[in-house]
């Protein structure tokens, strides 16, 4: 039996189990000297809930910005940008912490490029634009906007791209994104350097289709881009894919073409079931994997993280409903559910569940913690050892700043979760709960 304090590696700089403050809920009831609780900076993960009601997605600035410097240290080196993968958290301010530390965005729809826009305007020129189905609306925007690069899925995009272009009297800059038929060990949904997926044009005919757009008016070729897929581990896949494009740019400008860019695309993983292990290591090797084969190309690295630098800087806050006793299973049904956070259910996704407040010393129990859906699929663990807890108690979903909040949606009509950005002492609500008002405001 394994008591909490041993159960939680913690999540520093923003989540760490901490005795210095004593939740404000708690300081009425009986004295509890020496308890640590789980902290988000500064402030008591308990107090957080208290103040804001759960379900409550909770992020760290000092966890996004420690991530987003180790990027930074372990691309030093080469000239780089950081392009953030809106998809994954594209919460306005936490789009605006990033681009004030001149952060560019990837993104993949007309909709996140208005985020951007709105978060900073001057971030326009630091957009990379990918997505197998851009229309022409969002090109037209893109090309208002002024973005760096549009990663190009397929012929028939590039010629709609180049009237588009024609049509706003503009010449833009184009990259062919690259299937490097390269397997990422992954969830296969989220695999995508296969051919047999959807995403971007065979490595073997790309030299075709540069020929093709540097021949075509309003078109600018500047760059290869790949992305083999997320939550990728293991480097060699990431190394085997660079490999293939660096051989890609020497041909490239062997025919005479100006590349200037190489985007890497995402996808390096982080470790959900140890978070305490570190980042530093990770993305030292992941740098690794994708410079060596670049060197001596003197190409301007873009890149595209997504999860590895918002995924650990979040948590979800939920209370315990109910606890119940099918048979021989327990189950702690929580405030929270499947809406909220969907990596569970849709992926068989992993995500370690701590217990708030407490001593350390409560005996384990293996429980489901299940939400109010009316789904069997609607789980955040099974067969978990948790210590103990009881109705009314908090527990803290981690990892879940990335493909939390953005994957939610309103099903069983459950109005969405506040999200609180926390820094040092102070929480600040950037995006406050839904209502049921909300919910039916458009409907007729
Ligand atoms: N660039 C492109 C072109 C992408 O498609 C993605 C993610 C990224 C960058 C960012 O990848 P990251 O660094 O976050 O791995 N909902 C799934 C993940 C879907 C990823 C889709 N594309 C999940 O919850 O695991």
């Amino acid at each position: 039996m394994k008591g909490r304090t041993s159960q939680f590696q913690g999540r520093p700089p923003g989540f760490i189990f901490s005795k210095e403050r004593e939740p404000r809920e708690r300081k009425s009831g009986p004295s509890r000297a020496g308890t640590a609780t789980l902290h988000c900076e500064g402030l008591p993960a308990a107090q957080l809930a208290h103040r804001f009601g759960t379900p409550l997605y909770v992020y760290s600035v000092s966890a996004i910005r420690e991530r987003l410097e180790a990027f930074e240290r372990v691309f030093r080196k080469v000239p780089h940008t950081i392009c953030y993968s809106v998809k994954a958290n594209s919460n306005l301010s936490i789009l605006k912490l990033l681009a004030n530390t001149g952060c560019g965005f990837d993104v993949v729809s007309g909709g996140e490029l208005a985020r951007v826009i709105r978060a900073d305007k001057r971030a326009a020129k630091r957009v990379v634009f990918s997505g197998v189905g851009k229309t022409r609306d969002e090109m037209r925007a893109a090309i208002r906007a002024g973005i760096l690069l549009f990663n190009l899925e397929s012929e028939s995009e590039m010629r709609v791209l180049a009237e588009v272009a024609a049509g706003a009297k503009r010449t833009v800059r184009i990259a062919f994104r690259v299937n490097p038929d390269v397997p990422a060990k992954t969830h296969p949904y989220i695999s995508t350097g296969l051919q047999k997926h959807k995403f971007g044009v065979p490595i073997g005919e790309a030299r075709g289709l540069y020929a093709k757009a540097s021949a075509t008016k309003n078109l600018k070729v500047a760059g290869v881009s790949v992305h083999i897929g997320s939550q990728i581990t293991d480097m060699k896949p990431f190394a085997a894919s660079m490999e293939r494009v660096a051989e890609l740019v020497r041909e490239l400008r062997s025919d005479g073409h100006r590349i200037e860019y190489v985007d890497a695309g995402g996808g390096l993983g982080i470790s959900y079931e140890k978070g305490s292990s570190g980042f530093e290591g990770p993305v030292a090797d992941y740098a690794e994997a994708l410079l060596r084969p670049l060197r001596k190309l003197d190409v301007h690295l873009l890149l595209e993280p997504g999860r590895s630098i918002i995924a650990a800087a979040g948590i979800l806050l939920t209370r315990v409903l109910y606890k119940k006793r099918n048979g021989t299973k327990q189950f702690l049904v929580v405030d929270s559910a499947m809406n909220d956070l969907i990596r569970p259910s849709l992926y068989q996704a992993y995500h370690e569940i701590v217990t708030i407040a407490g001593d350390g010393s409560s005996p384990n129990e293996t429980v489901d913690v299940v939400g109010p859906v009316c789904e069997t699929g609607d789980f955040f663990a099974r067969d978990r050892s948790l210590p103990s807890v009881n109705e009314g108690d908090l527990l803290a979903i981690l990892d879940a700043g990335a493909y939390g909040m953005v994957l939610a949606s309103n099903y069983n009509t459950r109005p969405r979760p506040a999200e609180v950005l926390v820094d040092g002492k102070s929480a600040k609500v950037i995006r406050r709960r839904e209502t049921i008002t909300d919910l039916m405001r458009s409907e007729v």
